[in-house]
């Protein structure tokens, strides 16, 4: 691309005046997830696509001249919001069950409304794609969150690798290629942390640039591979993915594509603790095993039945006597962040002393407060949690504080004696598929309401 086209578009950009179409956070701030716990669950749970592979590959679907099919996408507001983003950038997006076709032929906009990227912090990976095919992007800081700062640094550091002149004015990150033609050139990057947005970033950055990009510490996450065979389902030269280096040679264009999102690793680990935590048997499918190796070996240590119903779905079979284990979070395949709170609200009721340490945000025990409203016994000492197991947790009146956090409760409540009362349920529902209605199908006593819980 041009220089002055390049200009034409800075010069056409407007950030005001797109219309959201995502549910009102306001109306689930003030609804409350009751649950009366201490039950027994039973039968099977369906698991839904990866949360974060979805907002990853939307992301990608827009290095594509064709339109793409993507299938298994499923229904959280993280991916309304997405659409919303993707929608203000000029994206035609029609949604047809678990199916979206994104057609991003034509990409009308180069910058993307404050307003939506500070709601959903993933749509900042929509930078890359964006650069890569116009040779421009305008994308908001996303800003911090519950959890922590989040800075975006290593995405920045990788695109000026990259040959991308990036600035950050006014809370927006500016960024436009030198290069003739305005296509990005392939350099060597070394992540100083394996960070997935970053990775997903530049990757996708890359599989449109001139040459060979070779990003060294990347990210090994499962979503990171699935977004890298997404892309090369679209015609890009991707290897190594799933390892700490990836090679990736650009392409000129990419093509149109159908594709299938893998199962929710978070979603079915946070189901195989409710197995855990309600003494239940519980079978949990489709899952990718290898993606959950942290979780059955954490599972396993504090004394659950993990077993391999078929390749793709284990069974769970909670005992009457956990015994508490040490966990540190880490990159994959450490132990998940995001299972970190679930097996807090597990440890509760473990016998014995646990030690949870969080090692990837820096703000990421919030839960520990409201876990500890339910007869929890928990130290805080900076990003280390003692949990000292308890015999039983009692139902409460509690507020989610995240995403995880929420779902850590969820949990706490299956199990409490008497009557839990969870608020905060956006954070929920950004990433947990129709939650209520499948824990009502094994048996869980839960409800919405939109009162205010009683004091
Ligand atoms: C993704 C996941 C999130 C998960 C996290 C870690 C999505 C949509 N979200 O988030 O659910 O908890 O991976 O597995 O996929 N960092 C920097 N500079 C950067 C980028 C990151 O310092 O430029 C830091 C972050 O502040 C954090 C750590 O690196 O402390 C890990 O972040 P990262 O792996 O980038 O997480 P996300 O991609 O944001």
């Amino acid at each position: 691309m041009m220089c002055e086209e390049v200009r034409a578009i800075i010069s056409t950009i407007q950030t005001d005046g797109v219309q959201s179409t995502q549910p009102d956070d306001e109306d689930q701030e003030s609804s409350v997830l009751h649950i009366v716990g201490n039950s027994r669950l039973s039968g099977h749970v369906p698991i839904s696509g990866a949360k974060n592979s979805t907002l990853a590959i939307m992301a990608g679907a827009l290095l594509s001249s064709d339109g793409c099919r993507i299938t298994n996408v499923p229904s959280l507001a993280d991916v309304q919001r997405m659409i919303d983003i993707l929608s203000a950038l000029g994206i035609k997006i029609d949604r047809d069950g678990d199916a979206l076709d994104i057609d991003a032929s034509h990409i009308g906009q180069s910058s993307a409304p404050y307003e939506l990227v500070s709601k959903l912090r993933a749509s900042f990976f929509a930078i890359g794609p964006v650069l890569a095919r116009l040779g421009v992007a305008r994308i908001p800081l996303p800003g911090g969150c519950a959890i922590g700062a989040r800075p975006v640094d290593l995405h920045v550091r990788g695109l000026q690798a990259m040959g991308a002149d990036v600035q950050i004015e006014h809370g927006i990150v500016q960024a436009y290629s030198r290069q003739p033609g305005g296509r990005l050139r392939g350099a060597k990057i070394y992540l100083d942390y394996p960070s997935v947005g970053a990775t997903e970033t530049l990757m996708m950055a890359a599989t449109l640039a001139e040459g060979e990009t070779i990003i060294e510490n990347a990210a090994q996450e499962p979503e990171v591979v699935d977004l890298a065979d997404f892309c090369i389902a679209m015609g890009a030269k991707i290897q190594g993915a799933g390892t700490k280096t990836i090679y990736i040679d650009g392409v000129d264009r990419m093509h149109a594509t159908e594709y299938a999102i893998i199962p929710d690793r978070i979603e079915a680990g946070t189901f195989m603790v409710a197995a855990a935590i309600t003494k239940s048997i519980l079978d949990i499918s489709p899952v990718v095993p290898d993606h959950l190796t942290a979780v059955i070996a954490k599972l396993q240590e504090i004394g659950a039945k993990v077993s391999y119903e078929s390749p793709t779905c284990l069974r769970v079979e909670g005992s009457d006597c956990h015994r508490g284990t040490d966990i540190e979070t880490l990159p994959y395949p450490g132990f998940p962040t995001d299972m970190q709170a679930q097996f807090m609200a597990l440890l509760t009721l473990s016998e014995g002393n646990s030690v949870v340490k969080e090692t990837v945000f820096e703000n990421r025990l919030q839960h520990v407060a409201e876990l500890c409203r339910m007869g929890a016994n928990i130290r805080l000492k900076g990003n280390i949690a003692v949990v000292t197991g308890v015999p039983t947790l009692s139902g409460a009146p509690v507020t989610a504080t995240d995403l995880r956090a929420s779902a850590a409760l969820v949990l706490a409540g299956l199990a409490a004696q008497g009557e839990t009362q969870i608020k905060g349920l956006h954070h929920l529902d950004r990433g947990y598929d129709r939650i209520e209605h499948k824990l009502r199908q094994l048996g869980a006593n839960i409800y919405r309401t939109s009162e205010a819980p009683v004091a």
